[in-house]
Formats: structure tokens, C-alpha cells, sequence
């Protein structure tokens, strides 16, 4: 029997970030194609209907297909274990999104190679930034006209800070598309528009091999040639090491619609991505390989299945390893609770597990005891620091339509563990909670949910903010900032001072006026 060294070494968790269309739900599932985890394309689809008219959250959910009924899907390749979870990057964005990267152990960025970075993408990034979470890029749609790859390279490097050096360079884009150029092997792979496997690569060592000029036409060889001449001019060269200090990030062009480049790409991720690492504690770094086990939620899903009203925790295994009915202490309570229905989600369905180890995620059928961050051992105690919460940008405010405050009070408090939405409360005036989330489609499911889980009759009418930030420094300067143009005060459940912002112009403008106060995007816990 392997060894819980051997498990964790050949474990690799991590998430795929992008921009809506760059092409990630193809990528996911053309990867989960080539691992033989699925039989046919479109089983990962269904994100994309149309859902403006937002009738029963459950549909959406349906919608949302592999999005929500699995956090997470695992798969085998070759030695590796490899477990994706999922980042909702459409409308269905949310906190959630955010939150999954804390249970990762390294990134995919999809970019789409005629838009270059985006909003989303760069936002993502930002949380990976924080992690110092090892990001691949994958350049995608290069079938398709792209822009100039070296002014691809350069927006990676301006617009998220570091450094991008290509693995393999296109020759050509759309029409003129003819393959990928391994910078690293000096082998190329030849694109082939109309044939549905792509031909074996072709070594050719050098760029200079005369069989490469006849392979690819004068015009797309004498280009090649000066572009890898720049390239490796250029002088940045690959380093490992680099890459897991979140100081390089390897780029590697291909069109995932044709499958085009995902071979090298899978063998890159599972060669270069980490296994699991030592997690920060208050007992210092817990290694994977530590016999207790250990692990914290970072993602809570009520009405899994609607006719049990179920909650499902999930967990990120840390250390150790997980067992069906073993009793497990929740830090935060000290509360112990036993694992008895542990479960995996792939699609639709659910499957028990008996065992699980560090990088894997687990979903416990959870009656409440679970929240979001909370961490879960055996023997000695420890908790992992908190996830932070990210700021909000959009905002509404729930208005009960009856007098049932109390059932009200409680839906908005549940919901709220479960970490949809952020719940911010007015100084002065009447206590209607202003809702606020990171995604514009979660205020539309909240009143759906309200009344479908909870019945509780309430509008979520929208409001015009667009930014919050907690107020830290001393109390007489937070109290002077009150009344600054395009801003209102609330606070927050735990009474910290919050600001609301109505444009980037009055969070700027506050900032400035009040240089005392500090205007948090980000708060721990
Ligand atoms: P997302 O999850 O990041 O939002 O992107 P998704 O994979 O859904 O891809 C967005 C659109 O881009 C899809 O087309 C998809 O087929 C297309 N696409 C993805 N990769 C490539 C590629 O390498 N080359 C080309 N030419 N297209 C690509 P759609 O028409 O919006 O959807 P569908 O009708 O294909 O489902």
C-alpha cells in the first residue's frame, strides 16, 4: 500500500481561472476528455443559458450544471491525482469563486489570445497573488486571428506584474494558424484544421532545421525563425523554482476547441504544478504529510438535495488522512461530530468515499455545524487562519414584505453563513439589512431563496453603490469621515465601521480627504 508521502506527492489541486469566453468550460472539459474522466463533450456544459429571467434558484443551480453540483472533480492521469475545482466565472460569480482558490494548491489562467487580460481574469489574479499560488497560462483560441503573442507576453507582465516566458511559440494565428513551435524540446506540433487528431510532433530540434522551413511554408518559418530569435534574446528563461514563488509564470499557446496544444499542457501541469504544501496554522506550518488529520471548509452548499434541505460542507484535506466515520473536532466549538456520509460530486451524482487525503476535497452532509473557514483535526488542536472576505460590488437592499421579522432575521443569518452574500446594516434609520455581493447575479437568487427556502416575502431592491470597504485607524478619525460626497456609513454584523462608495471617484476622493483612516478592500475573517 502507498504511503501518505506517496499520496500527497502525487496529488495536484487546482482551479481554473478566466474571463467569461476565454474558453475555460472547453479547456475543463477537453482536459477531463483527454484524462478519460468523461465520455462526451458537453457534459461540462449548461453554464451558459440565458438566465434573466430568474424564476426558481434550484434551475439556476441546474444550470450552473458541473459549476455547483461539483465542487471539485478528481481524476487520474497517468501517476497523478489530479483534482479541478471549479471557479464560476460567468454572471454566477461570487464570493465562492474567490473563496475556491484558498483550497488550491496552484492555478490555470485562461486567456483568449485576440482579447488578452480581462476584468475577471484580473481580479482572480489578484487573489492568486495574495496566495503566491503557482499560475500556468494557457493562451487559447489561437485558431482564431490573435493578437501579437510578444504583446501578450508584455500585458501579463505589465498588467499582472510578473513574468511570462512562453514554453511554445504559434506560428501564425487564425487562417494562418499552423502550429506551436516546443521552445523547451525543439519540437513541433503541426495543426492540422481539417484532421481531427493532430499529427505526432515532429522533432526538429532547432528552429534552423531545414525539414521545419518545408513543414511550414517560407513565410511562417522565416517569422519563426526571428521571433524565437527574440525570444530567446530576450533572455528570460524558465525556472521552476521561479514559478513556484509566484515570480514567473510559464505560457503556453493552443486552441483548446481543437484540442489543439493540450497534450504538452496536461504534461506541464501535472510535471510543474506543486503537490500539496505545508499550510500556515497558529502551530506553525501543518505538512501534508503530518499523521493527524486536518482540514478546513471553504465552500457550504444548502439544498443540495432539496426534498432533505441538506447542507453540504466542503472540506479541503491539509494533513493526515481522512476516514468515513472518523470523529473530527470542529475548531472554532470544540464540537465533535463524526464523518459518517462522506461524499465526492461529479455531475449529477454523488458517491461515498471511505478515504481521502491532503489536496483532496470532501462533502459532508452538514445539519449546520459547519461555517465557512472553520477548521476540522484530530488529535492536537490547531486552526488555519481565516478566509478572508472580499469586498462587495454590488449592492441591494432586502425589504420584508409582512411582519415576520424573526423568520426574516434568521434566513438572512443562514444565508449569510453560508457566505452568499455580505450583510452590512445603516448607522441611523431603520435596520433593513443592505445586502452586499461580489457578483450581480446573487442578489437576484437571494430573493428567490428567501422565498423558496425560508418563505420569507421580501424585494431585494438594488442600490446604486459600487464599493465597500471596512474603516481601521482611530475612532474619532473613522467617525469625521461620515457625510463625505458619494459615500454612506454601515457596519458590519460585528459592528466594524464600513463604507459604502458610489463610484471609484468617491472612494479615491475618500481615501485622499481622510488619510488617517485605512479603507480596507479585504478583511480576515
Ligand atoms: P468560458 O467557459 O470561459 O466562458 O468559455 P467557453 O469554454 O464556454 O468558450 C466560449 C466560446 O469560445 C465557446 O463558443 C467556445 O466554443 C469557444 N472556444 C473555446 N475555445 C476555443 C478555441 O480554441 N477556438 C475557437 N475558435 N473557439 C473556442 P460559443 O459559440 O460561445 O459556445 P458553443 O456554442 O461552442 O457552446
Amino acid at each position: 500500500m502507498s504511503s501518505l508521502a506517496d499520496e500527497v506527492e502525487r496529488r495536484r489541486t487546482f482551479a481554473i481561472i478566466s474571463h467569461p469566453d476565454a474558453g475555460k468550460t472547453t479547456l475543463t472539459e477537453k482536459l477531463l476528455l483527454y484524462a478519460g474522466a468523461i465520455e462526451l463533450a458537453g457534459a461540462v456544459r449548461g453554464r451558459k443559458t440565458d438566465r434573466h429571467v430568474v424564476s426558481d434558484w434550484m434551475d439556476i443551480e441546474r444550470e450552473r450544471g458541473i459549476s455547483v453540483t461539483s465542487a471539485a472533480v478528481e481524476f487520474d492521469l497517468g501517476p497523478h491525482h489530479l483534482t479541478l475545482l471549479d471557479t464560476p466565472g460567468h454572471k454566477d460569480f461570487s464570493e465562492d469563486t474567490y473563496r475556491t482558490l484558498f483550497a488550491v494548491d496552484g492555478v490555470v489562467m485562461v486567456i483568449d489570445a485576440a482579447k488578452g487580460i480581462e476584468s475577471q481574469t484580473r481580479k482572480l489574479f489578484e487573489v492568486c497573488k495574495l496566495r503566491r499560488l503557482p499560475v500556468l497560462t494557457f493562451i487559447n483560441k489561437l485558431d482564431l486571428p490573435s493578437r501579437d503573442p510578444f504583446d501578450l507576453l508584455d500585458e501579463i507582465e505589465r498588467v499582472l506584474g510578473i513574468h511570462a516566458v512562453p514554453m511554445n511559440w504559434p506560428i501564425g494565428s487564425g487562417d494562418r494558424f499552423r502550429g506551436v513551435y516546443d521552445l523547451q524540446r525543439g519540437l513541433v506540433h503541426l495543426y492540422d484544421r481539417k484532421a481531427r487528431a493532430h499529427p505526432a510532433p515532429v522533432n526538429v530540434g532547432s528552429v534552423d532545421d531545414p525539414r521545419l522551413q518545408q513543414l511550414i511554408g517560407d513565410d511562417a518559418w522565416k517569422a519563426l525563425v526571428d521571433e524565437s530569435a527574440l525570444v530567446t534574446g530576450a533572455g528570460t528563461t524558465f525556472s521552476h523554482q521561479a514559478y513556484l514563488d509566484f515570480q514567473m509564470t510559464p505560457v503556453f499557446f493552443g486552441s483548446a476547441l481543437s484540442n489543439f496544444g493540450l497534450e504538452p499542457f496536461l504534461y506541464a501541469l501535472t510535471e510543474l504544478a506543486p503537490p500539496p504544501r505545508g499550510r500556515e496554522s497558529d502551530r506553525g506550518i501543518i505538512l501534508p504529510e503530518s499523521p493527524e488529520f486536518s482540514a478546513f471548509v471553504f465552500k457550504i452548499q444548502a439544498n443540495m438535495n432539496k426534498r432533505h434541505r441538506d447542507r453540504v460542507a466542503f472540506l479541503r484535506v491539509c494533513s493526515g488522512v481522512f476516514e468515513r466515520d472518523m470523529v473530527i473536532v470542529n475548531a472554532r466549538e470544540g464540537q465533535e461530530i463524526r464523518a459518517a456520509r462522506p461524499y465526492r460530486f461529479f455531475g449529477g451524482k454523488r458517491e461515498t468515499i471511505d478515504r481521502a487525503f491532503p489536496g483532496d476535497v470532501v462533502g459532508l452532509v452538514n445539519p449546520g455545524q459547519f461555517g465557512i473557514g472553520d477548521t476540522l483535526y484530530t488529535g492536537t488542536p490547531l486552526t488555519y487562519p481565516p478566509i478572508p472576505r472580499f469586498p462587495a460590488e454590488h449592492f441591494g437592499v432586502a425589504r420584508l414584505r409582512d411582519v415576520r421579522f424573526k423568520q426574516f432575521d434568521e434566513a438572512i443569518k443562514q444565508l449569510e453563513e453560508e457566505g452568499l452574500m455580505q450583510v452590512l446594516f445603516p448607522i441611523i434609520g431603520r435596520r433593513e439589512p443592505i445586502l452586499g455581493t461580489v457578483g450581480p447575479l446573487q442578489l437576484e437568487v437571494l430573493a428567490v431563496r428567501l422565498k423558496d427556502e425560508y418563505n420569507v416575502d421580501a424585494d431585494v431592491e438594488s442600490l446604486p453603490y459600487k464599493a465597500a470597504r471596512w474603516l481601521t485607524g482611530p475612532a474619532d478619525k473613522i467617525a469625521a469621515t461620515a457625510g463625505t460626497t458619494g459615500t454612506r456609513s454601515v457596519k458590519d454584523r460585528h459592528d466594524r465601521p464600513v463604507m459604502l462608495f458610489d463610484s471609484e471617484w468617491s472612494l479615491d476622493y475618500a481615501q485622499r480627504t481622510h488619510p488617517d483612516v485605512q479603507f480596507l478592500a479585504v478583511h480576515e475573517g
